[in-house]
């Protein structure tokens, strides 16, 4: 059985004052038994919210993580420096990363490859855009990313990825996929991971749906075969949302 996960992706939103007055609102109320709660914060409310997250079963992750360990690279941060800080997650190839920071899938493969490196757990981010759902190419997109994003990975490193089906038409604008639409896809990224690895490692890997996802529609998606969560953006911001979604995914 694969346990939902939800994470709130933060994105550049919150002050280290901001973040540890959220995470006081939700301890507790987002730690309800058979989902996992994951809150992926800007680098640098990161240490405050490892520490409040001590005692929970709230895991915290970053959203970003530069591949090599250390070097001249900067305003980068490191797979050993997130991996110090006790940060369990992180968040590799989010569209808004590919699309405004020139991510290409041989970088957030490397990337992947470094969170293993460094005992973090990725979340993959794939999905098309709008011009390639029109013209029928939702599928291929999916597959060239996880396929690539996955490249020299063994199979049980992979069956730990958790997958983010993100299409990028959806992020933000309100405008979500219908739940059978985000199925349909899911089960071919599962399918995609099956071909590349096995049955059982496909059944083992979580993917998640992530697009203007609501406390409104959160229980529409997990009741897909398929769906194991949510990637949250906005609705994740506030502490009563967040906690819906969590009791959402139940
Ligand atoms: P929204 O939930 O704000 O649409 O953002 C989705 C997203 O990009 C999560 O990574």
């Amino acid at each position: 059985m694969r346990q939902p996960i939800i994470a709130g992706n933060w994105k550049m939103f919150k002050t280290i004052s901001e973040a540890k007055s959220f995470f006081a609102d939700v301890k507790g109320k987002a730690e309800i038994d058979g989902v996992e709660s994951v809150i992926c914060a800007p680098y640098i409310a990161l240490p405050a919210l490892v520490e409040a997250a001590q005692g929970t079963t709230i895991a915290i992750g970053a959203q970003n993580v530069h591949f090599e360990d250390n070097g001249a690279y900067t305003g980068e941060i490191s797979g050993v420096m997130l991996k110090e800080l006790g940060v369990k997650y992180v968040i590799l190839g989010h569209s808004e990363r590919r699309a405004y920071f020139g991510e290409t899938d041989e970088i957030v493969n490397k990337k992947v490859h470094a969170a293993f490196k460094h005992d973090l757990l990725p979340i993959v981010c794939v999905g098309e855009k709008l011009e390639e759902r029109e013209a029928d190419q939702t599928k291929d997109v999916c597959k060239v990313q996880t396929t690539e994003a996955f490249k020299g990975l063994n199979a049980e490193q992979a069956a730990q990825v958790v997958v983010a089906y993100e299409p990028i038409w959806a992020i933000g604008t309100g405008k979500s996929s219908t739940s059978a639409d985000a199925e349909d896809v899911i089960a071919y990224i599962r399918s995609v991971i099956a071909d590349l690895y096995d049955a059982a490692t496909a059944d083992a890997v979580r993917i998640q749906y992530g697009g203007s996802v609501k406390p409104g529609n959160i229980a529409e998606y997990m009741g897909q075969a398929n769906i194991d969560g949510a990637l949250v953006g906005g609705a994740s911001l506030e502490p009563a949302s967040y906690i819906q979604l969590i009791e959402g995914a139940k």
